[in-house]
């Protein structure tokens, strides 16, 4: 098949679009509200987008309450959603008002951050505490609308890792067991048996890509 995107013409069940870009980390998002209300919920439009400075962004259907808390009080937090966490993320993402605080709601423990008010899911084994930068308002967004596609990007100011997954130096990512976000209402976990190593390229004097490079990461980063 091969379809028009714009009339979305797919004649499938379901949109595939998601499907399609996958596996997509699951950015969790904690905020505080005006009010002091603690805020949690996981987005999977969400991905790093540059390196030094670290800038975050996810993207909302809508002005949710993230979104809302951001944009009035600067300041964010996405903890790693894992395997182990997987059920109380799920629960992060029902549809509750905003005096709802969804670390009790989820039997989570918000643990205070160092560099940000928003707390950290301390469950989590990595969290970003992010400073506020803008949001990018989707095409579809009339003016003044909370109706629409939103992209918050925000400078990750903090890094908390748990040190039990630091070893010779590297993050064990593994063992961290990240979800990932597919289409549909499926995942994907990431784990040492579906990691894997692929050392980049290097050009021999002649201009031809050198060969035999092993699948052992040989500790250059390239
Ligand atoms: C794994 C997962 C990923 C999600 N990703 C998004 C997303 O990228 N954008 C979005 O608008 N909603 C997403 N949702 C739905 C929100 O989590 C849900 O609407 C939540 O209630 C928003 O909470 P808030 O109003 O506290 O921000 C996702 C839900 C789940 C379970």
């Amino acid at each position: 098949m091969h379809y028009d995107a714009v009339e979305n013409n797919h004649g499938l069940k379901h949109d595939p679009f998601k499907a399609l870009i996958a596996p997509r980390p699951i950015g969790w998002i904690a905020t505080v509200s005006r009010d002091g209300i603690c805020n949690l919920a996981p987005y999977s439009y969400f991905n790093a987008v540059s390196d030094r400075p670290h800038y975050v962004m996810f993207s909302s259907k809508n002005i949710k309450d993230s979104v809302r808390n951001i944009q009035e009080t600067g300041e964010f937090t996405c903890s790693m959603s894992t395997w182990d966490t997987r059920d109380a993320m799920n629960v992060t993402s029902a549809p509750v008002p905003p005096e709802v605080d969804e670390f009790p709601l989820s039997s989570l423990t918000a643990i205070a951050s160092k560099f940000v008010k928003p707390p950290r899911v301390k469950e989590s084994p990595a969290a970003f505490e992010c400073r506020y930068w803008k949001t990018i308002e989707l095409p579809d967004v009339a003016p003044g609308s909370d109706q629409g596609h939103f992209m918050v990007i925000g400078q990750v100011v903090g890094i908390y890792i748990d040190d039990a997954y630091v070893s010779n130096g590297l993050v064990d990512t593994g063992s961290m067991r990240p979800l990932a976000r597919l289409g549909y209402m499926d995942y994907a976990v990431v784990t040492p048996e579906t990691m894997l190593t692929i050392n980049r390229p290097e050009m021999t004097e002649a201009g031809d890509i050198a060969d035999g490079r092993p699948e052992v990461w040989d500790g250059a980063f390239r």
